[in-house]
């Protein structure tokens, strides 16, 4: 089933074009990666399907409607976005930002119930960031933050969770620990997860489906064995990868690589 599709999507800043003619299905329920060098356009794609920036030509469509007419509330009980750089207003506090992610579900003044709490502290738990609940943002390290603004995403409970590298700052136990938090929720709770990673092996690890994308265009879409192979890292990354299988996952490895001189 989809439930978030794209059909010949163009994404313009001013005059210039960055996603051109781009169609997709996000799988429902399922785990979705996107790939790509850097300024190939995974922000903007990622931006458009929330929302969070216009698309100029082509259809966005989410349970059937044109996303661009979807009520703001509503469709923030959809789908939660974490962005690549998120910015925080000075000296909240972590509670704070994360209680923001209640926002959808706050009528009138917006107080916050007795559920918003637990949802809260749940996300905060979840990330381990419960500990800095009364410490401002801006006093955390990259890592914490990082986390912090997760919790805000998973506070918002929504069923679509989109992630624009969020494994950044992060070290390897930590970036391990959010993937398969992501994971775990995917699994037993069903929730559709798309995130922009630039680790290939974390990719291929995680993903049901993956996303090649470069210079505003897929490349090819379809399953770790089908996108994690020589053909596709070379057109997209210019690299000369070798490809194994993971002996632990029995996923698609890339072992070693070497850039493509003068192609
Ligand atoms: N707000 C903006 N205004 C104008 N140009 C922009 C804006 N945001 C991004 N761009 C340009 O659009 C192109 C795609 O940017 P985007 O952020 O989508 O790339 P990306 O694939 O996410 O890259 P990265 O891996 O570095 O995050 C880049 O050339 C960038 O300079
Ligand atoms: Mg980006």
């Amino acid at each position: 089933m989809v439930r978030l599709s794209a059909e010949n999507l163009d994404i313009s800043y001013g005059e210039r074009k960055i996603v051109k003619n781009l169609s997709l299905q996000i799988p429902d329920k399922k785990i979705t990666t996107i790939i790509g060098s850097n300024g190939c356009g995974k922000s903007t794609l990622l931006k458009a399907l929330t929302r969070v920036i216009p698309h100029q030509g082509g259809s966005i469509v989410l349970d059937g409607e044109e996303i661009a007419k979807e009520n703001t509330k509503l469709l923030a009980r959809k789908m939660a976005i974490l962005p690549q750089t998120p910015e925080s207003a000075p000296g909240l506090t972590v509670g704070e930002l994360v209680s923001y992610g209640r926002f959808p579900y706050q009528k009138g003044f917006g107080r916050l119930t007795a559920k918003d709490y637990e949802i809260i502290n749940w996300a905060l738990d979840v990330t381990g960031t419960q500990f800095f609940k009364y410490h401002p943002v801006d006093a955390l390290s990259g890592g914490q933050r990082q986390r912090v603004w997760i919790a805000m995403a998973l506070a918002q409970e929504t069923e679509m969770i989109f992630l624009d590298e969020p494994t950044t700052y992060l070290d390897m136990a930590h970036q391990l620990e959010i993937l398969e938090l992501l994971q775990k929720l995917n699994q037993d709770q069903h929730r559709t997860i798309v995130m922009v990673l630039h680790d290939l092996n974390q990719a291929s690890r995680f993903a049901d489906h993956i996303i090649a994308m470069k210079s505003g265009e897929i490349v090819k879409s379809g399953t770790s064995q089908e996108v994690i192979t020589p053909e596709v890292l070379k057109t997209v990354f210019r690299i000369d990868a070798d490809i194994g299988i993971d002996p632990r996952t029995q996923k698609p490895i890339c072992i070693t690589y070497n850039l493509i001189k003068g192609a």
